[in-house]
């Protein structure tokens, strides 16, 4: 009989190795390895699925930009840069109960209510619980056709049969292959199952979601070699105790990745949040120090977000420094420099920075934010509630140039702020904005200047 063949996987990255290794040195994960059944890469299975393809001139080649559904979600459409390409792979990923059933019930549920043959393979729950659900948000569209099913061969043939515009698999991990002896979620499976779903959907052309669980140190789950084979991938963010949900793009072939869509996770389901500035800011106190609103922009969009910062007297050798929603490295250079430029004596005091409402900010043009709300606990004096603040800080307690002032600050008065202090290096500096005064500042200096 012929022996099969086994190779260890690490089952955080998929990297492989003959032998089983206790240190992954692709992703340094620990004990991370476990041996799984290798297919025999000659069998039939794996031949059907091959595209016949010869070599064109790439001139000869049509382009077919355009063949894009729109989903009706405005939100996700942003973030998918248009709407759905024909035949692309889509990769969801978000921790368990943040919301991503509901979401692509949702959204196909619009595009089935259109006339579109939707496909949704469930591995999770069964029939009758997804009709639960569909009942909250309204899911009826007689196009909508749910398969319960974890069988990669069983759903490929019901896909065939089906001929759908839409399929989505909810979720990756549970699919399984009979090729493959490894267990249901292993790497192995997990990459088997979604490169033969995604040769499919290239074949056809029909787009394909995949939903992917995310373990706590947030990839998702087992591979990471998903992200390299599909065309997208989308992550839901949020926080149990919010009730926002954010999709973000991290990858997208097809459009601007770090595009975000907001919504908010109600009763019926998940509703769009069309203004997400007035939704961060809604509970913004007035008239405490501590607190600074900055316009920050995520993919093209300025959403303006509160950050706050306490500085309190440490009671330890080593004074803490906490950072939510921003950079905690970032935050230890802004002390450092606030420090040293300008003299406010930081060693003394445990530091806590909070992004309000629990969004994350990544970009350096909040830096000048969290310089001026700590500036501002520290001093204990408020920062005039219709001020924003926005510029990167540099280690000589430089403020430097940012990108795209003119989206930030139209929606900063749009809002109803009425003052901005700003980098004066920026070759934009607003002016157009009527109702706005700008301070443009050099450095750090400056800014204390300004704001007290
Ligand atoms: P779900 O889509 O099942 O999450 P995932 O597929 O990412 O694991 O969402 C589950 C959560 O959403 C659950 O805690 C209940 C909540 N929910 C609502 O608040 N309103 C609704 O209308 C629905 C359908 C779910
Ligand atoms: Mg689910």
């Amino acid at each position: 009989m012929k022996k099969s063949k086994t190779s260890f996987f690490c089952q955080h990255c998929g990297y492989m190795s003959p032998k089983w290794l206790g240190k992954c040195p692709s992703c340094n994960g620990w004990n991370c390895f476990a041996e799984e059944l290798v297919a025999d890469t000659n069998s039939g299975s794996r031949a059907e699925m091959k595209f016949d393809g010869k070599p064109i001139p790439i001139e000869e080649i049509p382009a077919e930009e355009g063949a894009r559904t729109a989903t009706g979600i405005a939100e996700i459409d942003r973030v998918l840069g248009g709407g759905i390409v024909g035949g692309s792979a889509i990769l969801i990923g978000g921790e368990p109960g943040i919301g991503k059933s509901t979401l692509l019930l949702q959204m196909m549920q619009n595009l089935a209510a259109k006339g579109l043959k939707v496909l949704y393979v469930s591995g999770e729950e069964s029939a009758s619980q997804i009709k639960l659900r569909s009942r909250r948000v309204g899911a009826s569209a007689k196009d909508l056709l749910v398969l319960v099913e974890v069988s990669l061969e069983k759903i490929l043939e019901h896909i065939k049969a089906v001929n759908p515009a839409f399929v989505v698999i909810d979720s990756i991990q549970t699919v399984y292959s009979a090729d493959l002896m490894s267990a249901p979620g292993s790497v192995g499976q997990v990459r088997e199952a979604s490169s033969r779903l995604i040769l499919f959907s290239k074949k056809h052309g029909i787009p394909v979601f995949l939903i992917g669980h995310v373990t706590k140190d947030g990839s998702i789950a087992g591979p990471k070699v998903l992200e390299h084979m599909v065309d997208t991938v989308l992550y839901f963010e949020g926080d149990s105790g919010h009730a926002y949900r954010i999709i973000r793009g991290m990858k997208n072939r097809f459009g601007p990745t770090n595009e975000i869509g907001v919504f908010e996770m109600q009763e019926k389901g998940l509703k769009e949040v069309p203004n997400p500035s007035a939704f961060f800011l809604a509970e913004r106190p007035q008239n405490v120090a501590g607190s600074v609103v900055v316009p920050s922009l995520e993919g093209t969009r300025p959403i303006l977000v509160e950050i706050q910062a306490l500085v309190s007297p440490t009671n330890l050798g080593m004074p803490r420094r906490t950072a939510i929603g921003v950079d905690h490295n970032r935050v230890s250079l802004l002390v450092a420099v606030l420090d040293k430029i300008c003299g406010l004596h930081l060693s003394g005091s445990d530091i806590f920075i909070n992004v309000a409402g629990g969004i994350r900010v990544e970009e350096p043009a909040v830096d000048l934010g969290i310089v001026a709300a700590i500036a501002s606990s520290f001093l204990d004096r408020p920062i005039d509630a219709r001020t924003v603040v926005l510029g990167e800080v540099g280690l000589t307690g430089e403020v430097r140039a940012i990108s795209q002032m003119d989206v930030r600050i139209k929606e900063a008065a749009r809002l109803g702020f009425n003052r901005c202090i700003v980098p004066k290096s920026n070759i934009s500096l607003p002016g157009s904005v009527p109702k706005m005064e700008v301070n443009a500042i050099h450095s750090l200096k400056e800014l204390l200047e300004n704001l007290f």
